[in-house]
């Protein structure tokens, strides 16, 4: 099975999680990069109005791919612009599965993979599980145990 983790972070978070995910599942690990992000307050209203932003070239056709896991950071509880621009982007999509990773300082992760969910049902994709991770679990190295957890569940459903 071709696994793919396809990861936002802007501070660090969510890319410690993809790494350690996609270590454990031997999976392909693909990095969304901002062409240029703004400030803190423009980035929380563009996610919050479901607004795409550009990105540097990265993998985004998933023709090889049986799964496509995605790990984003919340932000103002949606996901960020760069994420929403990946998404559209994605090819070869159709009945593939997918999971979401949601890493968050308190709140607004469902909000977020809700949102997410609706896009990717645009692109025909399933969505088979998702975890969520916060800041401080992150701080502390205690996230392994909710990255271990999604990982094994993959291990026996994809
Ligand atoms: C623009 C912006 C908006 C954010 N909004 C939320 C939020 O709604 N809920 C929350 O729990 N954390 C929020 N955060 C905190 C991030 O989700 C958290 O710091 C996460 O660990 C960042 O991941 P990263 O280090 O991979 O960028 C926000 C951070 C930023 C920069």
């Amino acid at each position: 099975m071709n696994i793919m983790v396809a990861y936002y972070s802007w501070q660090g978070h969510t890319r410690q999680v993809a790494e350690m995910l996609a270590e454990k599942l031997d999976a392909q690990l693909v990095v969304i990069e901002a062409v240029k992000e703004s400030s803190v307050p423009v980035e929380a209203l563009k996610a919050f109005f479901g607004m795409k932003s550009d990105i540097k070239s990265c993998k985004t056709d998933l023709k090889e791919v049986d799964h496509l896991l995605l790990a984003t950071p919340v932000w103002a509880r949606h996901s960020p612009a760069y994420l929403n621009k990946y998404i559209s982007l994605l090819s070869n999509t159709s009945g593939k599965s997918y999971s979401v990773m949601a890493e968050m300082r308190s709140k607004g992760a469902d909000i977020t993979i809700e949102q997410i969910q609706k896009k990717m049902a645009k692109k025909q994709m399933k969505l088979l599980i998702t975890g969520i991770t916060l800041e401080k679990e992150v701080n502390s190295g205690e996230f392994e145990k909710t990255v271990s957890k999604m990982v094994e569940y993959l291990k026996e459903n994809i």
